[in-house]
């Protein structure tokens, strides 16, 4: 017999054979365009670490997430920068809040575009922190009623979707009962569930101005060295009512995307995040990588290792690109 028999090259030959042997296909359908909200009008202003991406007023939010949705983008998440900020994150819970505001605008133009709101206090609170500090650190229990008002007025003002990023223990069930208390049963929680305290939100926390006044994150957030406790923060989530669950950051976490999809069966997430982004466009913009091969690519990795959506800042380069 002559040698080797096994040619895996014949199937590489062209790109139509190509295409027939894909396993992985990556379209706009399948992402989430992250974006920043901000007080006043016909504000678009520049995040510096974050090339092409804007805090926008609600105004001009607007016209982004039609030109988003005109590409074929099904649904957007949004991050409020509040006019104020206090101790007990009193803006995130405000029924006229900047992102309530938001999310009543958008839907009023844009029925069919999925509007996501990320629920957390960080953004909102003057330390910085994802909840209420008692004695130095994040209180959990008293942190739960907060998010859960959070959700319930994001819901109130027309979220299809929330989205509690928090990292507190219990905060899925939390959010649940309030929603349902309220007649939200039909409103889904895509839940940070195995969200790391990772060094690539530098960029996210600038946008928001949202680092933490003191210490970090680290006694939320998850351990980087840590894997099976990411299926344990999984399943509690699920267990809790979670109709999506997420892995954050994406690309430094691809085995434990690949391990929850062995492991669950309900829709599973990916946060690019902002430090992912940077270190793409930072690169790209020495001329060191070809940007749209190397955003195409990242993205295939992620939806290789298991992620049904993304949630990107290259949302709309890539629906450009590709189409849906
Ligand atoms: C918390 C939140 C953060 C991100 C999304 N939700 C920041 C944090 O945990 O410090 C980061 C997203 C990114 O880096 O793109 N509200």
């Amino acid at each position: 017999m002559p040698f080797p028999i096994h040619r895996p090259r014949r199937l590489r030959r062209t790109e139509a054979l190509r295409s027939l042997v894909r396993e992985t296909a990556l379209s706009a359908r399948s992402l989430i365009y992250p974006l920043f909200v901000c007080p006043g009008q016909g504000v678009k202003d520049a995040i510096g670490p974050m090339p092409g991406h804007y805090r926008w007023s609600t105004d001009l939010l607007v016209e982004e997430c039609k030109s988003a949705r005109d590409l074929g983008i099904p649904a957007v998440i949004l991050f409020g920068i509040p006019e104020s900020k206090d101790e007990v994150g009193s803006g995130a819970y405000d029924p006229d809040g900047i992102v309530q505001r938001a999310v009543r605008a958008i839907k009023r133009e844009m029925p069919d575009l999925a509007v996501i709101c990320d629920v957390c206090l960080d953004e909102y609170t003057s330390h910085g922190h994802c909840g209420v500090v008692k004695n130095g650190d994040v209180d959990n229990d008293a942190t739960l009623e907060l998010l859960a008002k959070t959700a319930l007025t994001l819901a109130q003002a027309g979220a299809d979707v929330v989205a509690p990023s928090d990292m507190m223990d219990g905060r899925v069930a939390r959010i649940r009962r309030e929603l349902d208390a309220h007649g939200f049963a039909q409103i889904p929680i895509l839940a940070y569930a195995a969200k790391y305290a990772s060094a690539f939100y530098g960029p996210f926390r600038a946008a928001a101005d949202s680092a933490p006044r003191f210490g970090d994150r680290r006694s939320y957030q998850m351990d980087p060295a840590n894997q099976r406790e990411a299926l344990r923060e999984i399943a509690l989530d699920i267990e809790e009512g979670a109709d999506i669950i997420m892995v954050k950051p994406a690309l430094p976490y691809l085995d434990i995307i690949t391990l929850a999809r062995q492991r669950f069966d309900v829709p599973l997430a990916a946060y690019q995040v902002s430090g992912e982004f940077a270190l793409i466009e930072a690169a790209a913009q020495n001329g060191w990588v070809d940007r749209q091969r190397i955003i195409v690519e990242s993205l295939m990795a992620i939806r290789r290792a298991g992620a049904d959506m993304i949630l990107t800042y290259f949302a709309k380069d890539v629906a450009r690109w590709l189409g849906c």
